[in-house]
Parts: C-alpha cells; structure tokens; sequence
C-alpha cells in the first residue's frame, strides 16, 4: 500500500504540471480528491493491512494528500499571478474557500436594539472618548476631588491626571456644552473600575447613558421613558423597584432595580441572593450640571439615566456570570 500512494503521488504531481486552465485544475481535483477520487479508492484498503502498520501507512498517506492540496493552492496563486501580469482578471467563478463568519457580541446586539428605541423617541446616539479627564468624569459632574462619591469610582488613572472614564455620565456636560438646549441623547460606552471582579461586577463593563434636556422635565417624563425601554427590551413586562439613590449630578435620584431574571427573584450570585439586581441609576439633572453646560438652570431642566448594559445583556439572555461576556470563548459567543 505504500507503494500504491508514492506511486499514486508521482502520478498526480506530474499530471498538475500539464494543467492549464482552472477547469482542467477543478477536474484533477475531483479526480484525485474527490470522494470517489483516487486517493479515497486507495485508503478503502486500509482495513486490509496489518495493525502495527496502520500509523505508518496512515502517515504517508496525509502527506500525499497534502502534496497535493500545496499544489492545488499553488495553482491559485501562480495563476492569479500570471493573469495579472498579463493584464487579465481572476477567475471569479471559481468556488471560494469557506470562510468561517463571525457574530455580533451580546452586548453590540442589546446596544443596537436600544439604540433603534431611543431613535425612535428622537435621541441622537454620541460616543465620547475611553480616556477622559478628570473634569468631565468628575468634577463636571458635582464630584470634587475630595467628594466620598468618588471613592466608589476607583479606575486607572494616567500619569498626566487623565483616566479611564468610570461611567458614561462623563458624556454629559460634554454633549450639553456641544449641542446645547434643547437636548436628547443618549451615549454607548465602555467603562472601566478599578475593583474584585464577581458574578455581576466586572472591571470592564458597559453602560448606556441617557439625557433629556428641555423645559419643564420631570420624573413622569423619566418614568415614561425607563418604561418604554425595558417593555421593548425584554416584550414582556418584568418587575421593576424603585428607590431613592444618591448621586452628585443628579437631584432628585434614584435607583431602579429589577427582578432577578436568572433565580427569578429567588436568590442568586448574581444578585447577591438578594432577589433584585441593580439596573437603572437615573434622576433629575442637577443645576449645577446644567450650569457646567454653559446652560441656565432656570430656563433648562433635565432627566439622566445610567443604564448598566452588561447586566441587561444578562437578564436578557439568562447568563449567570458577567465574566463570560469579556472572556472571549468562541463556545460561549457562538451561541449568539
Ligand atoms: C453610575 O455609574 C452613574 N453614572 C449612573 C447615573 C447616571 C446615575 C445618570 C444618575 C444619572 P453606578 O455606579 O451605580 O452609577 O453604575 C450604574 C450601573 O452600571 C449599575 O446599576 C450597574 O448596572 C452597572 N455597573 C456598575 N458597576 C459595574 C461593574 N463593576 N460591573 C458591571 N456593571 C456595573
């Protein structure tokens, strides 16, 4: 059987060197590769030779196999080559080799939904930088360098005094200085934090910001927009709280949890067995925010929202561990 496939290789190698159209190239494929090819007829003899044998037979027979796959894409190459030396196009009706296609990630696939949502209630979509100064994240926002608020942002900071931008709130005062009165947006982004990472923490993580500015807003005109998007997002009505929270950009505050989809309320890791996850920090925004904006607080008022994307792709999807969504497993994000 060795013989046979040394033999079987010499035969074919020479015969690709005669070959001179694609055709002939398709045709020698088939007729050395194809599943009643040569070279299949040859290994159906396999199960006839002694076991001790087996691996050494086997292994001469991938190489043969593989000479010829080297020439076959050889072929492919010289003859691009030569077609377009010669001024001619590729052959473009040749059969492609197979590209394996990727996925949108979960969390571009919620992004985008909600995106579609806030442009329908006529939200323009802004994105501000990853890296973002002090300023902006911090002090814009009614958060002094001494505030005890600032504590529970932790992030890397540049030697330069920049930083990772802890939360896309910094694009507020960014967006209001820039589009000015009246205003609605909302901001995607990545933020980073310096803290232990668990089943719903992580160090990387994405929020969706929102921020209305007009006259006369109120929390009506707040609750009326959360409601809409978690209707769209999840098409089913989901158990929502909502709690006073406090946060220096925003006055009056709130925090507005959801119902464990992953335990069902019952208690998990996720939610810290406590039955509710944290989703949707959002308030009236403060006048001093407005005020950095280069707006009046007393013509302009405003709502803002910080929704916490990564646990949105969570309970959407059911999955019981944020560190999947970073971890880059093909196994994992295959699934979507
Ligand atoms: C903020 O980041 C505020 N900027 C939100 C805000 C915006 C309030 C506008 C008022 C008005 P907080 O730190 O709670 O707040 O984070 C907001 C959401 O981001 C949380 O509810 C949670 O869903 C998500 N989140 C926070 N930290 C993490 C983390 N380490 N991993 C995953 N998600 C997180």
């Amino acid at each position: 059987m060795l013989d046979d496939l040394k033999k079987l290789k010499k035969q074919a190698l020479a015969e690709f060197e005669k070959l001179t159209s694609s055709e002939e190239v398709q045709d020698f494929k088939v007729k050395y590769l194809g599943r009643q090819g040569e070279f299949n007829k040859l290994l159906k003899n396999l199960k006839d030779i002694a076991i001790e044998e087996k691996p050494k037979v086997g292994k001469v027979a991938n190489e043969v196999k593989q000479a010829i796959l080297d020439k076959l894409e050889s072929f492919g190459f010289q003859n691009d080559k030569e077609s377009s030396a010669q001024g001619q196009s590729s052959d473009l009706t040749l059969p492609g080799l197979p590209v394996q296609s990727g996925s949108l990630h979960p969390n571009t696939l919620v992004q985008y939904q909600l995106e579609d949502i806030f442009q329908s209630l006529g939200f323009q979509v802004l994105e501000g930088p990853d890296l973002e100064s002090e300023y902006y994240n911090f002090e814009a926002l009614n958060i002094p360098a001494d505030h005890p608020a600032r504590e529970t942002q932790d992030t890397f900071w540049l030697t330069n005094g920049n930083l990772l931008k802890t939360h896309t709130s910094a694009m507020q005062v960014r967006a209001i200085q820039k589009y000015g009165a009246p205003l609605r947006a909302i901001f995607p982004g990545r933020c980073f934090r310096y803290e232990a990472t668990d089943a719903s923490h992580d160090s990387t993580f994405y929020q969706l910001e929102g921020l209305m500015i007009d006259k006369d807003i109120s929390i009506a005109n707040l609750i009326a927009v959360m409601k809409e998007l978690l209707k769209s997002v999840f098409n089913k009505d989901v158990k929502v709280r909502q709690r006073p929270g406090y946060f220096p950009f925003v006055e009056p505050g709130f925090e507005l949890d959801i119902n464990c989809l992953i335990c069902g309320g019952q208690g998990c890791s996720v939610c810290k067995q406590s039955g509710w996850l944290e989703l949707l920090p959002c308030g009236l925004v403060h006048p001093e925010v407005i005020r950095q904006g280069g707006l009046d607080p007393q013509e302009w008022s405003g709502f803002a929202f910080g929704l916490g994307l990564t646990r949105l792709v969570m309970m959407k999807y059911g999955i019981d561990d944020i560190r999947l969504l970073q971890g880059g497993d093909l196994r994992f994000l295959k699934q979507f």
